[in-house]
């Protein structure tokens, strides 16, 4: 398989922009929009029939084609909106056994969305949120796992761990880190959102509480499509937000139902699945790292920039500190990205983490190594 320029052209991508933001919003393929708009308009030919007769089996076959995927039995996996809603189910669902001696263990790098969440849950709770930091620069997994072993202690009732980081691209150790949570007797609930798509899964294996992870980013699903993995234990409390018809019937069938919804984005999930099988999902995983690492490396050669995280502890995200530039607590990061969006037409995020601002780009099956030439021109200028 030909990845790069040449396959370009099965996304609707805008040919004047080198897009190097696939972790954002993902961006779905012309292939499974095509496929998602049949789906619209078979269930708009008999919504009834749709819903009543076909629905509930159709799901439960792309749920089971997803766990194929992602390494999960279908009866612990539901379908939601996306990873922000899947970290909410879950902390809601915890609320009632929550109270003022609990603490909920976070990092210096959990995504902003997810901390407003824990924040929420602080004050009707009344629990404690712990933020630690992580290091950064990073040298091993094990420097990351000894820093949650010092934190954890008998108050932790749950801790949310990011399955790859959205300001660095480092993918955590989850599974170790699950070990020693286990051991604590703490709960662990995954942030997985980068995750399905872009690094092989098998979430099964990893021994956590609760894991959530976007299908609309690296697994090239219509937006508003994400999945909640619960372990059998917890699933009888774990409860979707809005309730709807079959309260305590079982946990895919209280999910599967939460009142009419548009369903496009779930059911695409057969051709999404389908078009990554076809670009030979191991391969594209190769390709997209790899391709990060050349990009990266060909930044940091002719930039002059320290690689602060090891080639093994990313995926197909990096990142690097800003030269020259601090958090001035303005809306810097946006204005950042306006501008290499506007002046080298590059579209590119801008995160800021510890009062430093690092601009982070993506590989992609529709990146090559030119891309990143033209991200290292663009910054030579920009810095002067
Ligand atoms: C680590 C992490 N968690 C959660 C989210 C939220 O994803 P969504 O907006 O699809 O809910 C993101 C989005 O980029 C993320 O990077």
């Amino acid at each position: 398989m030909n990845f790069g320029k040449s396959i370009r052209n099965l996304w609707l991508l805008d040919e004047s922009i080198t897009f190097l933001n696939h972790g954002s919003f993902g961006a779905t393929p012309i292939k499974v929009i095509e496929a998602a708009e049949q789906i619209q308009r078979r269930l708009e030919k008999e919504p009834v029939s749709f819903y009543v007769d076909s629905y509930a089996d159709e799901l439960r076959r792309c749920i089971s084609k997803l766990g194929v995927f992602v390494g999960a039995k279908p009866e612990n996996l539901a379908l939601i909106d996306n990873a922000t809603t899947g970290v909410s189910t879950v902390l809601r669902s915890l609320l009632p056994k929550l109270d003022s001696d609990d603490e909920i263990l976070i990092c210096n790098h959990t995504y902003p969305a997810v901390k407003s969440a824990c924040h929420y849950i602080s004050e009707i709770s009344g629990c404690k949120i712990t933020e630690i930091a992580l290091p950064y620069p990073v040298e091993s997994n094990e420097q990351i796992i000894d820093v949650y072993r010092k934190a954890l202690n008998d108050k932790t009732k749950l801790l949310i761990l990011d399955h790859i980081i959205y300001t660095t691209g480092l993918i955590n150790p989850v599974k170790e880190i699950a070990e020693l949570v286990k051991q604590n007797g703490t709960l662990i609930l995954v942030d997985g959102a980068h995750a399905p798509g872009m690094i092989d899964l098998s979430i099964e294996e990893l021994n956590v509480d609760w894991y959530t992870g976007n299908c609309h980013k690296w697994l090239f699903t219509p937006k508003g499509c994400a999945l909640l993995w619960t372990a059998p234990e917890h699933q009888s409390y774990t409860k979707p937000l809005s309730i709807s018809f079959y309260l305590n019937d079982d946990y895919t069938k209280e999910f599967d139902w939460t009142g009419t919804r548009n369903p496009v984005p779930f059911l695409a999930l057969d051709a999404a699945i389908d078009f990554h099988r076809e670009l030979g999902s191991e391969s594209l995983m190769q390709y997209i790292h790899n391709l990060m690492l050349a990009g990266r490396n060909l930044v940091a050669d002719e930039i002059g920039l320290a690689k602060e995280a090891p080639d093994n502890m990313l995926g197909s995200l990096a990142a690097f500190e800003l030269p020259g530039h601090s958090d001035t607590g303005h809306e810097i990061t946006g204005a950042l990205r306006k501008r290499f969006f506007e002046k080298y037409k590059i579209e590119m995020p801008f995160v800021k983490f510890d009062s430093k601002i690092y601009f982070r780009f993506s590989a992609q099956v529709y990146n090559d190594i030119t891309d990143y030439k033209k991200l290292t021109s663009a910054l030579k200028d920009f810095l002067g």
